[in-house]
């Protein structure tokens, strides 16, 4: 059987130039495909707001949410690294209620590592958490739970600023960064400056991994497709059509047949 994927698998992996496929997962059906097909990290992304529960953004999201669906993707995964997203306001009022909650992650949800969003401003929160012994992601460029700061979910392309805040997160103690919403030129000086694994999305090739939100990855999202989404394929489409041939075969009677009888 294959070993969990530990922070020293990453670091291996950026040396040896080999990519890390990082895919989000909020339930246990899901996070098991996920695990099996490769994935190296599960992120158990507050993207869950907006795919799973209907909002217009993350801001709505809790810790208790978090916690609820990190453990149960950590009962799916055996291989991949779990990481739990630290929700908006989790770790933003103070330090010491980042490091509880970063905690929990670990001790009530079964995840590896913990992620929370921002660069240089947050780098004393990263050095804490990460002094508690709890492995933390950093994610600068777009990021999301400051949207109304950004005035928008824009792309990122201030590349002093970029470059500053990642290598303050990296000085803090984060084992990897995501890169999220930053030109391609720009991530490939951050993923050459920096000695932890960069994770790109919206961020171009040269990241040392990749992340995309499964829902957008299944097209299970309705609605705008952002230009840096691949789809793989059209669930929806195909959820749509089969849930509409049941209705027609209860409505039609053929359903349930002779076969689907006691
Ligand atoms: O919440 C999320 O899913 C994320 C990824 C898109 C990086 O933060």
């Amino acid at each position: 059987m294959e070993s969990r994927v530990m922070l020293t698998t990453l670091y291996k992996m950026k040396e040896k130039g080999e990519k890390i496929v990082v895919l989000t997962a909020y339930d246990y059906p899901f996070a098991k495909i996920a695990d099996e097909s490769g994935v190296h990290i599960i992120l158990v992304g507050d993207s869950l707001g907006m795919v799973v529960q209907g909002e217009s953004s993350t801001l709505p999201v809790t810790m208790d949410q978090m916690i609820y669906h990190t453990r149960i993707v950590s009962r799916a995964a055996k291989i991949a690294m779990i990481i739990g997203d630290m929700p908006f306001m989790s770790y933003q009022a103070s330090i010491k209620q980042a490091v509880v909650n970063a905690g929990r992650f670990l001790k009530e949800a079964g995840a590896g590592a913990v992620k929370l969003e921002g660069g240089a401003a947050v780098s004393e929160t990263i050095k804490a958490i990460s002094d508690a012994g709890i492995p933390v992601q950093a994610h600068i460029g777009l990021t999301p739970q400051s949207v109304h700061k950004m005035g928008g979910y824009k792309v990122q392309r201030d590349e002093e600023q970029l470059m500053s805040d990642a290598l303050a997160v990296q000085s803090a103690g984060a084992f990897s960064v995501v890169l999220e919403g930053i030109p391609s030129d720009i991530s490939k000086k951050i993923t050459k400056a920096l000695t932890i694994p960069t994770i790109g999305i919206g961020a171009g090739p040269h990241c040392d991994g990749q992340v995309l939100v499964l829902h957008d990855l299944l097209g299970l999202n309705q609605g705008h497709v952002p230009k840096f989404v691949k789809q793989y394929a059209a669930i929806g489409d195909t959820a749509g059509t089969a849930i509409k041939q049941y209705a027609n075969d209860v409505q039609t009677g053929k359903f349930p047949a002779k076969k689907h009888c006691y």
